[in-house]
């Protein structure tokens, strides 16, 4: 029997020391060493014992897909790479209160029409869950219900499930091994606790979800153990004040990563949103200063929304700048383009950057629209009526090209939109437009330089009754 010993273990990273100290030196978090009692488990040689013969084969001669349990909830199958694949592990993370009990319960009414299912719980009651399933309007649904939070009694209880099942764990952080002392919720219990359970659903074909909660520093608990475990990695998340939320795979061994889900919170749970474009476009203001659609794509998916932009002169000798939904170094870079490549001053202005409807982009090709926004606040001077931007914005002040430009223009003209700002194309191969080129039914307006830009928001009378600012007028540079 090996001694038991105390360890020192990083509750955000699940690095191990052997004394404590208040911030752990392998991820940099303070305060997430707590003591774990374990049996020393020190890595011992093979020894003299044989080994099974392993049975090589070739490279060629790939299975097709893997089959897919399709739930019918389309924006969830979409992100998991088209429905859940039996014998995997699928993690769903999110903060408390997001919705993802909500978002699991309804997937797991829609699965039990097709085949077993079973949901535990390990934080809420059996009434607590049948209230809620009432309220969603799924009480009726076949899922095998269960409050437990001993992994022993789970396994015991699915050793005999046939497969393709689906179990729900609501969260893996309320799991507990017996065979461990530590608390449920540390690493070393959800790790002991998510490889039982992926084990068995390896071993018996069956499609395991673990749900767990982020910290408030945005980390699952031992994320990266839990990460490196599970086939699939999706994040729910949303604005606490909108009823926007969205599905998105972080890590996945079956699909695509790009890949997102819409949804909307409503009193009856979860409703699928099908066309994001016109939900994200639908609280926008008409024609005021300061506001440009970006036309982007998110996986698949083209998804047209607001950038709004505020620029105001500030009091302060260092300016505020804020971000909601975007990254704040790029704006910080698309501001510093604008200064020394548009000729436009932002100093002495605070600058505020908000992506309408709770979303968060990441694209590239954003740049643009955030420019627009920017020079249509700055000027005060409102975009052209329906129309939408898309490009990438190069430190020298050119227009970068962008993918799926087709994409992008197909659905805005679907959503009614009439024109289109975009980067000049020429350099991917495409012949030289006829200016202005019309296209999808769209008035197509090539930028090469922000300096064009800029130009052509000169064109634009200001908007309502507001004078331009001092020292909003371009010409600098
Ligand atoms: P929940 O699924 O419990 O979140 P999580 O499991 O991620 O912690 O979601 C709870 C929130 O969702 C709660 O604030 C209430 C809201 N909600 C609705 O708005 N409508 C509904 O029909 C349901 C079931 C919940
Ligand atoms: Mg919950």
């Amino acid at each position: 029997m090996a001694r038991a010993a105390a360890r020192y273990v990083c509750q955000s990273c699940g690095a191990s020391f052997p004394k404590w100290s208040g911030r752990c030196e392998a991820c940099g978090q303070w305060n997430t060493i707590v003591e774990e009692a374990t049996s020393d488990q020190t890595p011992r040689g093979l020894g003299a014992g044989k080994g099974r013969k392993l049975d090589f084969v070739a490279l060629s001669g790939a299975e097709k897909g893997p089959p897919r349990l399709v739930t019918g909830m389309a924006e969830f199958d979409r992100v998991c790479g088209g429905g859940l694949v039996p014998g995997s592990a699928l993690l769903l993370g999110g903060d408390p209160g997001i919705g993802k009990s909500t978002l699991l319960l309804q997937v797991a009414a829609r699965i039990a029409a097709l085949g077993p299912c079973v949901y535990i719980s390990g934080e809420e009651a059996i009434d607590q869950v049948r209230m809620r399933a009432a309220r969603l309007g799924v009480g009726a649904a076949k899922v095998d219900l269960a409050a437990a939070t001993a992994v022993r009694d789970i396994v015991a209880s699915l050793e005999t499930m046939p497969a393709p099942g689906v179990v729900v764990i609501d969260s893996i952080q309320t799991m507990y091994v017996d065979t461990l002392d530590s608390a449920p919720g540390t690493v070393a219990q959800v790790r002991a606790s998510a490889q039982e359970l992926i084990r068995l659903a390896k071993r018996r074909g069956l499609s395991v979800i673990l749900v767990g909660h982020v910290t408030k520093e945005g980390l699952i608990a031992g994320p990266r153990v839990l990460e490196h475990m599970v086939d699939t990695v999706l994040y729910f998340e949303g604005e606490r004040g909108h009823q926007f939320r969205i599905l998105r795979a972080v890590k996945n061994r079956f699909g695509p990563t790009d890949e997102i889900g819409v949804f909307e919170m409503g009193d009856r749970g979860l409703g699928e949103v099908t066309n994001p474009s016109a939900l994200f476009l639908a609280e926008r203001s008409t024609e005021v200063a300061g506001a440009a659609v970006f036309a982007g794509i998110e996986g698949t998916r083209p998804l047209l929304v607001e950038i709004q932009a505020l620029v105001a002169p500030s009091p302060m000798g260092t300016p505020r700048r804020a971000v909601v939904g975007w990254d704040s170094s790029r704006l910080a870079q698309v501001l510093a383009v604008l200064e020394a490549r548009g000729g436009l001053a932002f100093a002495g202005n605070e600058v505020y950057l908000n992506v309408a409807g709770g979303l968060r982009i990441a694209e590239p090709a954003a740049d643009l629209a955030v420019a627009a926004a920017l020079v249509s606040s700055l000027t005060e001077r409102a975009m052209p009526r329906a129309t939408v931007v898309f490009g990438e914005i190069g430190l020298s002040g050119e227009i970068r090209p962008v993918g799926h430009v087709a994409t992008r223009l197909k659905e805005a003209a679907k959503l009614g939109f009439a024109e289109a700002w975009v980067p000049q194309r020429r350099a991917t191969g495409t012949p030289p437009p006829k200016t202005p080129s019309g296209e999808a039914g769209l008035e197509v307006r090539e930028l090469e330089h922000v300096r064009d830009l800029v130009a052509a928001f000169q064109n634009q009378t200001p908007a309502a009754s507001w004078a331009p600012r001092r020292n909003a007028a371009p010409g600098r540079g």
